[in-house]
């Protein structure tokens, strides 16, 4: 183990002199980063053309090559790259021009290790601050337009869920897996008078009833084995906003009593703690299961049920939604390869026939999924059907061991994969060797 913490970012070093590479890779290897080199400009654009760099450490002075017009086409290529002019003190007055042409910084040669690596983290911070605003500016765009719909059905549920936002009554969202039931569940906090305070998501199936109790209202210090500190639990973490209980068909039976009790009274105790608390919160609750079903089986209390769907909103299943399904596609692909930096700009005649026809059992998930896959395949600009892979598993067009993919994006697919060719949960969870339980994580995680 390092005693500094490891950094994290893909820097590509450009120079002619194969010394200054050397030294300059094991300083910021050394540290964590990821580094590429290049010395030529000719190499440099191989690379770029091949992998997302964060920044560029470039030599102006590169034999034949004018550094200007690297830093140029660079700025073409790889424009959220940052690029940090090298150069001797004889030429700081080139590190100027090349700074008024989009560089970044510049750092002059013989520089310490320290200075490189200062240099280095400035810019990736720097660089992972855009990545995040950008991130967040997609996350509110997306908000925004998401939801709408020119599905009868669903425009007719989007317009009951807007007007019911704005009071305070539990409402209940039933849909099949992977049709949007959390996204809406989100968007009604967003549209009701609680928005300024926190919407708070328990997932119900990951916890043991003990734990959910605890998680929910909290507990004392001392309250159990473990339990060294107190916590305030989500309810109060909710109060003034929204508590979505997401999954509800699967919340321990031996806790709905409590649970009852706090939809009714909105009192509560803490764990081991015997003072009776107050918090206003607002309930909203989803499940992809049958819930008079789980009710005739004594799985769920009838009485909590009626106190949850107060309001039913049911989303409709994707292959339904045949109005929405192009448009959710198009939106998909321009969000990934943006992200990605990939070439795809539109689907071809066949692909948008096949979205079509497909049935999407895993609704919209299912084509989130989809798309991202084949925006990253889809070497040029109409996605055609043999990148959607419906129905089939991705073979040799797939991600593959050895690629130039992450270590997370290798086990979404790989999960992903044997997800599908699966009965169940525990199956898979046997076939990858991990707990069901785990795998439950992992698939909210991933976002499978
Ligand atoms: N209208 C939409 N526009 C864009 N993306 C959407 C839309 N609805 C859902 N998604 C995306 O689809 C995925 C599944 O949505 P969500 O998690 O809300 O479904 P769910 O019904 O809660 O599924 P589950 O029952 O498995 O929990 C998420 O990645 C979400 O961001
Ligand atoms: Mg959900």
């Amino acid at each position: 183990m390092h005693a500094a913490a490891q950094q994290n970012g893909r820097i590509l070093l450009v120079d002619d002199e194969a010394a200054i590479l050397r030294t300059f890779r094991y300083c910021l290897e050394d540290v964590g980063y990821q580094v590429a080199t290049a010395s030529t400009a000719r190499q440099a654009e191989a690379l770029l053309q091949r992998q997302v760099f964060d920044l560029c450490l470039l030599d102006l002075r590169l034999g034949e090559d004018n550094g200007l017009d690297v830093l140029a086409q660079m700025r073409v290529q790889a424009p959220w790259m940052r690029v940090v002019i090298v150069t001797a003190h004889s030429a700081v007055d080139t590190a100027v021009d090349a700074i008024q042409a989009g560089a970044a910084d510049y750092l002059v040669k013989p520089c310490s290790p320290e200075q490189l690596r200062m240099a280095a983290a400035k810019q990736l911070e720097v660089r992972q601050l855009s990545a995040r605003l950008e991130a967040l500016e997609g996350e509110v765009r997306k908000r925004k337009q998401d939801l709408d719909s020119n599905n009868p059905a669903m425009m007719a549920i989007l317009e009951t869920a807007r007007q019911v936002a704005a009071t305070d009554a539990n409402i209940l969202i039933l849909g099949e897996s992977g049709t949007g039931k959390g996204e809406l569940a989100h968007a009604i906090h967003a549209w009701s008078k609680r928005a300024p305070k926190s919407c708070i998501t328990i997932n119900c199936p990951s916890l043991t009833a003990e734990l959910m109790e605890s998680e929910l209202f909290g507990h004392s210090r001392g309250a159990f084995t473990g339990a060294s500190e107190s916590t305030l639990g989500r309810v109060n973490q909710a109060d003034g906003g929204t508590l979505f209980l997401d999954e509800i068909g699967d919340f321990p039976l031996l806790l709905q009593p409590k649970l009852l009790r706090f939809i009714q009274d909105k009192e509560y105790e803490r764990v081991g703690d015997p003072v009776t608390r107050q918090a206003d919160v607002r309930i909203l609750a989803a499940t992809n299961r049958n819930l008079d079903d789980r009710v005739k089986e004594g799985d769920f209390r009838e009485d909590l049920l009626y106190r949850l769907n107060v309001i039913t909103l049911t989303v409709p299943p994707l292959r339904e939604r045949s109005e929405d399904l192009l448009l959710l596609a198009e939106r998909f692909l321009a969000q990934f390869v943006k992200e990605y930096a990939r070439p795809a700009r539109g689907f071809s005649d066949d692909a948008r026939a096949a979205l079509l026809d497909y049935r999407w059992p895993g609704n919209i998930r299912e084509l989130r999924n989809v798309i991202e896959r084949a925006s990253i395949i889809c070497p040029q600009e109409w996605v055609d059907v043999s990148h959607l892979g419906l129905g089939a598993q991705p073979a040799g067009n797939g991600p593959q061991v050895g690629g130039a993919m992450s270590l997370e994006a290798l086990e979404k697919a790989h999960i992903g994969a044997v997800l599908a060719n699966s009965e169940t949960l525990d199956q898979a969870a046997k076939t990858l060797g991990i707990d069901a339980s785990t795998l439950y994580r992992k698939r909210k995680q991933l976002d499978l």
